[in-house]
Parts: C-alpha cells; structure tokens; sequence
C-alpha cells in the first residue's frame, strides 16, 4: 500500500514536473534563505523530491524550527538546519546545487531596483561562501534585483577564480510559469501542457514573452496580445499589490524555484531534453547577461538555444527591454568593484 501511496504521489508530482524517479541518493541541495515566504514553501517541495539525498536549510533566522519541522516527513532527503553565519560553510560544503532566495521582497509602490542596496550585499556575501564552499556547484539566484544580482554573483566567483558561466543561473522560471498559467487560461488550453518561452531579464521591460513560439502555437489580436504582454511583465507588481505590504510572490514562487531545481538536478543526472529558460551569461544580445531557452546537463549549461525567431512585436520589447537590462547588469558588477 505504502509503495501505491509512493507511486502515485509520484504521478502527481511528475505530471506538476516536479519528480523524476531517477534521483541520486547522494545528491546534496541548498537553500539559502530557507526560513522566509520563499524559502519554506519551496524547501517543503525540495524535501518532497526524491532527486535529492541530503537537503541543506541555512538562514540567519528559524532554520532549527524549519529543518525539525521538514524532517518528519516520511521522504528520501535527509534534511539539516544550519542557523548564521558560522553555520554557512557546513550548509554549504560539497553541495551539487545551491538556490538563493535570501533577501528582502518588495512592498507595494517599490521597485525590484530598490531593492539592491539590501540586497545586493547579501548576495555578495552568500556567493563568497559558495565560493569557497562550493565552487563547483550550480547556483540558481531568486534574489531580486536578479538583473544585478547575477552578475554581482558572477564578479565574486571571479575575484576567487572559480566562476563558470554554465553553473550561475538567475531564476526566471516564475515568469514562464504565470505566461503558461495566463495564456492556457484565455484559450481554454490545459496549463501544464503549455509552454510559452520569456526571455530577457526578471524586471517590467525586461521580461519579453514569446509568444508567437508558444506550444500549443496560438494566436491573439494585437490589443489582447499587448495586454497579455503587460500582465506577464507586471504580473510580480499584482501580487505586490494584492498582498498590501506583506511581501511579494512566494508560494507561486517556490513552485518556480523547484521546477527550476529540478530541471538542474535532472540535468545533473545524465537526463536528455532537460530545456528551462534562465538569466546566465550570454551572447546572443548585446547585453552580457540574459535569459534564453537552455539545455541543462551533467555541467550546468549544455547549450543555449538562443532567441529562435522573433515576430516585429517582439524584436520591439528585445529593443525596448535592452538598455534598462545592460544597466542593471552594469550597477551589479559596479557594486562588486566599489564593495568588494
Ligand atoms: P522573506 O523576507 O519572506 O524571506 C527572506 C529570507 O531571507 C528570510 O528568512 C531572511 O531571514 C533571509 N535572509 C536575510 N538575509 C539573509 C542572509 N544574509 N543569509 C541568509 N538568509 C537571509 O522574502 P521572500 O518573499 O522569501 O523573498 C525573497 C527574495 O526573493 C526577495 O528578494 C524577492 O524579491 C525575491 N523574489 C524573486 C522572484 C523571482 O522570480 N526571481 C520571485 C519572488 C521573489
Ligand atoms: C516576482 O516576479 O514576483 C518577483 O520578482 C517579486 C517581485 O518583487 O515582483
């Protein structure tokens, strides 16, 4: 009965394409920020996962709490809680993947911008750890602004001479999650078949949505397919607005953040066609960093699939989303230079 149990949660979590049953029993995975409106949401689904052994909470607060609470839990992963800063090194040590959603959200009138003067040093000094720690896993920062945030990561792991750019990774699989949701909502279609590419960079303008390459192709009139457009751009500032100063997304977000953890430990696992959109070094575009279709492997990044075709309506949001993206990029590794 157990093993029926077992198998058909598996079923559910694998058509939600978030299990795979080829897990790796030694895999060890991070989450930093792991006691916040993001970090238990998507710990409780990490922790659901058998893609992994050992599951490593760090926070500078609750994390005692939250890996007793996690660990009763009759699954796979063996889960540590590790609290500060003197407890960052060993949450950290021989970890296969590391995701960051450590840091402040957003409250209503706000900017993801505004929030780079707290956030920007928590990064720094998470990815210092990681450094040393962990050179060689792979990173996924949900941290915003994630248009500076990766590139601050990116700078660190090169002042200590272990950054390679198939292995850092900005989480914008939230994005392509509410363009699934609200584009298979308007025609009808099931959402979880649908899959919509959004590329760019996680911030208004810079989030650019395909969706003339969306599977199942379909099609909308210019008015109600500038309107979409908007909604997915400013889809993170409406559930700003509807939480009223208690924070920003985050149980849509933990549901992003582990398919995205996911499709990295799959990647690891030797599994084919693993594809997500992610904000990674790039040169596809003038800007240094963006997010395209990738395909994820034993390394990180096998191969980026590039823009593919774009229609006039979206070579227009590539041309408008471009100069707010490269100076977010740039005020992120400035702050590396000044700070660091
Ligand atoms: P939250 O305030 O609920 O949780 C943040 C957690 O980070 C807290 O538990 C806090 O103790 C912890 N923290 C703070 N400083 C830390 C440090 N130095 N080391 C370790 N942990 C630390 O916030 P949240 O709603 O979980 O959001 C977290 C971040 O994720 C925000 O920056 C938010 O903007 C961002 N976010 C990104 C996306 C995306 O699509 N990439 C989506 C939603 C939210
Ligand atoms: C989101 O897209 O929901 C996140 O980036 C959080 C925010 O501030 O909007």
């Amino acid at each position: 009965a157990a093993r029926l149990l077992r198998h058909q949660q598996l079923q559910v979590l694998s058509k939600a394409g978030l299990a795979s049953k080829s897990g790796n029993a030694n895999t060890k995975a991070v989450v930093l920020g792991a006691s916040g409106g993001i970090g238990q949401p998507l710990s409780l689904l990490m922790k659901e996962s058998p893609l992994i052994g050992h599951l490593s909470l760090y926070d500078i607060a609750h994390t005692p709490g939250v890996a007793a609470d996690l660990s009763h839990m009759n699954t796979r992963a063996k889960v540590t809680g590790h609290l500060g800063k003197d407890q960052l090194h060993e949450a950290l040590e021989g970890a296969h993947v590391v995701i960051i959603p450590a840091g402040v959200p957003r409250k209503p009138g706000m900017t993801r911008d505004d929030l780079f003067n707290t956030n920007a040093s928590i990064v720094r000094d998470l990815i210092d750890a990681c450094a040393t720690a962990c050179p060689e896993a792979l990173i996924g920062i949900i941290a915003n602004p994630v248009n500076s945030t990766v590139p601050i990561a990116a700078e660190v792991l090169k002042a200590h001479g272990v950054y390679d750019p198939k292995r850092l990774f900005g989480v914008t699989t939230l994005d392509v999650v509410r363009a699934n949701a609200f584009i298979a909502e308007k025609k009808g279609i099931d959402p979880q078949q649908m899959n919509v590419p959004v590329i760019g960079g996680h911030a208004g303008v810079t989030i650019m949505p395909l969706i003339s390459q969306a599977t199942p192709s379909v099609k909308f009139d210019p008015e109600t397919l500038d309107k979409l457009t908007k909604r997915i751009q400013d889809a993170g500032t409406e559930v700003v607005n509807a939480k009223a100063g208690a924070g920003s997304a985050t149980l849509s977000m933990a549901y992003a953040g582990a398919r995205f953890a996911f499709s990295l430990l799959r990647g690891l696992n030797g599994e084919k066609n693993v594809i997500e959109c992610s904000f990674v070094e790039s040169d596809v575009t003038e800007a240094s960093y963006f997010s395209t279709p990738l395909l994820l492997g034993k390394n990180g990044i096998e191969k980026n699939l590039g823009l593919g075709e774009l229609n006039e309506y979206e070579q227009k949001l590539l041309e408008k989303g471009l100069p707010e993206l490269i100076s977010s990029i740039k005020k992120g590794e400035d702050f590396v230079r000044q700070t660091y």
